[in-house]
């Protein structure tokens, strides 16, 4: 319904040619529109204004729009902004799956792109199991899972602390204090000190340490146990991008196996996300 929306606003405003650049690149994140764009497709700042003036008018619970001038970059994954048009805000609260989150555009990862793995994920989850999310932001996934599933305890790890300070915020919105259990540092040195050999299942949704980290997921298993691991995997047509990252894990030569997989999203050309859930094979 609101793609639908979003891609109609965009063509009314710039003309099909133009539009076709920019329509699947907007976000909604509780109130705030996001239109990440680095201006490719012949569009123009003036444009991008248009479209956001337009967006405000016809989609009334959208109150400030922003450009994303950058990809996502560095260890905190966050984007540079330049505010387009509405309230010149950058917090919101967003919504998903019934669990309502505080979270700051410019400050912590969000995307609402991955809705479906949120409760994919949490639907996995059986009452009493330990998890451990290693790179947690503000939450999302931990808390979903808390809130769907009933977990001992959720461990959820962020290096960032303008994403720590608001996962813990979001915990007691979700009021599930004593399950989510907040922790600011880098998930390798957590794992090591305090959660070795503490979880039935540990969650790496950071495509960029994944295969470095793989290690550390293992060592807080307690034995066997489930770790589900996001990649980004370069794959030509034809080829299989979950067959792909599948052999990357096992050329690491770890005691794993392939439960299940699937394309997350396409992130460039013929570059995917893709989630591995991954069994592992070592008793504890
Ligand atoms: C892709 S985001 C996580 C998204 C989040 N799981 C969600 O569903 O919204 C990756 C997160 O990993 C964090 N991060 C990066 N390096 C880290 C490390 N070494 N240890 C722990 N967290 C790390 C970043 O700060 C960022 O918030």
């Amino acid at each position: 319904m609101a793609i639908k929306m979003l891609r109609r606003i965009a063509e009314e405003v710039l003309g099909p040619g133009k539009a076709a650049s920019i329509w699947a690149r907007i976000d909604v994140v509780g109130d705030i529109a996001v239109i990440k764009n680095p201006l490719t497709g012949g569009l123009t700042l003036e444009d991008l204004r248009m479209v956001a003036e337009e967006l405000l008018r016809r989609m009334p619970y959208i109150k400030s729009v922003w450009l994303a001038e950058t990809p996502v970059t560095g260890a905190y994954k966050l984007r540079r902004f330049r505010h387009l048009a509405g309230e010149d805000r950058s917090t919101t609260l967003y919504k998903e799956h019934g669990c309502t989150f505080k979270v700051d555009i410019r400050k912590v990862f969000v995307t609402p792109r991955l809705n479906y793995e949120h409760i994919r994920i949490a639907r996995l989850v059986k009452p009493g199991e330990v998890v451990v999310n290693m790179f947690a932001g503000a939450g999302l996934f931990s808390i979903i899972i808390a809130c769907k599933s009933r977990p001992a305890r959720v461990y959820s790890i962020d290096i960032n602390r303008d994403a720590y300070e608001l996962m813990k915020h979001n915990i007691s919105l979700n009021r599930l204090e004593g399950i989510v259990v907040p922790i600011h540092g880098d998930a390798a040195r957590v794992i090591e000190e305090d959660l070795t050999g503490v979880a039935d299942r540990v969650l790496m949704p950071l495509p960029d340490l994944a295969l470095d980290y793989m290690g550390y997921a293992l060592k807080a298993l307690r034995g066997r146990g489930m770790i589900h691991v996001y990649l980004h995997v370069k794959a030509n047509r034809g080829e299989d991008p979950v067959r792909i990252g599948w052999m990357e894990v096992k050329g690491r030569g770890l005691p794993l196996r392939m439960v299940y997989g699937r394309i997350v999203r396409r992130v460039g050309p013929r570059m995917y996300q893709v989630v591995l859930d991954l069994e592992a094979m070592r008793d504890g």
